[in-house]
């Protein structure tokens, strides 16, 4: 495993059942809460004209600029009545199958920390302010809401057939790393890794580098992916709704048959089938990403 990748660990804790859940949500300090504060504000001055509608009206249903970090409980009430879904602690990254349970289950477990000044920039493990400002406000979309439960059902199918590879990909590039076209020309981020930090929101929506490309289910699940870098490609859908029905009416027993146990495609492929919005000249990429300088244009 390459160093700083996170995952679940092997043993559950001692203080969790098996559905992994903290008994209650951690207390913050005001510290904590400041944290969150800062945090907020600052995607707020780069979300506005590129994060979707449906994301920046989540927002406001949900309160969660109220101050503070949120209250899972409040949070679960109010998602509750618009989509039925609730904010569940977890205490770190948890098992594939418990993850698919929840979902599958309208349920979303959400990190309970929240990271530190020291780490304010960029963390790699998942913390409250990623899951909660970044997944949370989505939820609100009664299709949206209808996606999420439908990939955690796809989860268990995936694990039959040893393909979570695979459906990883359609996660990060989506639910992740999401780009939807609200209006011809007018793209916007839904992915909670674009909406959740300073930097991808900008790049993704406008800078040259990357491709973006229509979103095609098959497509993506053959795709690779990077974790710690600016994405060399983004996927986009039409629609929500688009995207439930590429997800609902594909026989993922048959297309888990057919994918090659790797992946087929780099991240950086533009092939024959694909719809490109925008072929992207790579340059951040090329010029060696993260840690070498590159400007994220
Ligand atoms: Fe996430």
């Amino acid at each position: 495993m390459p160093e700083g990748v996170f995952t679940a660990p092997l043993k559950r804790p001692d203080h969790l059942g098996e559905d992994w859940l903290e008994p209650k949500q951690t207390e913050y300090d005001s510290d904590d809460d400041a944290i969150w504060n800062d945090l907020f504000a600052r995607q707020m001055e780069v979300l506005p004209g590129r994060a979707a509608t449906a994301f920046m009206q989540g927002l406001e249903k949900l309160d969660l600029g109220r101050g503070g970090v949120p209250d899972f409980g409040d949070l679960s009430a109010e998602l509750g009545r618009l989509t039925g879904w609730s904010v569940v602690p977890v205490p770190m990254l948890i098992p594939d199958h418990v993850f698919f349970w929840h979902l599958a289950n309208r349920r979303f477990p959400a990190g309970n920390f929240i990271r530190t000044r020291e780490t304010f920039d960029y963390i790699q493990e998942p913390d409250v302010f990623h899951d909660v400002f970044g997944h949370v406000p989505m939820l609100t979309d009664p299709v949206y809401a209808d996606y999420m439960q439908e990939y955690g059902k796809a989860g268990w199918k995936a694990m039959r057939h040893n393909r979570l590879k695979a459906l990883g990909s359609l996660y990060w590039y989506t639910v992740e790393f999401g780009l939807l076209q609200e209006a011809p020309g007018d793209i916007r981020a839904y992915g909670a890794g674009i909406l959740s930090g300073p930097t991808e929101v900008v790049y993704a929506v406008e800078a040259e580098s990357p491709n973006r490309i229509m979103l095609n289910v098959d497509r993506v699940m053959r795709t690779d992916y990077v974790i710690s870098d600016l994405q060399p490609t983004y996927f986009v859908i039409k629609s929500f709704e688009d995207l439930y029905q590429q997800t609902v009416e594909r026989d993922f027993d048959r297309l888990y048959r057919t994918l090659d146990p790797g992946f087929t495609y780099a991240n950086t492929a533009v092939i024959d089938v694909d719809d490109v919005l925008h072929p992207g000249t790579l340059e951040y990429t090329l010029r060696g990403g993260r840690g070498s300088g590159a400007k994220a244009v």
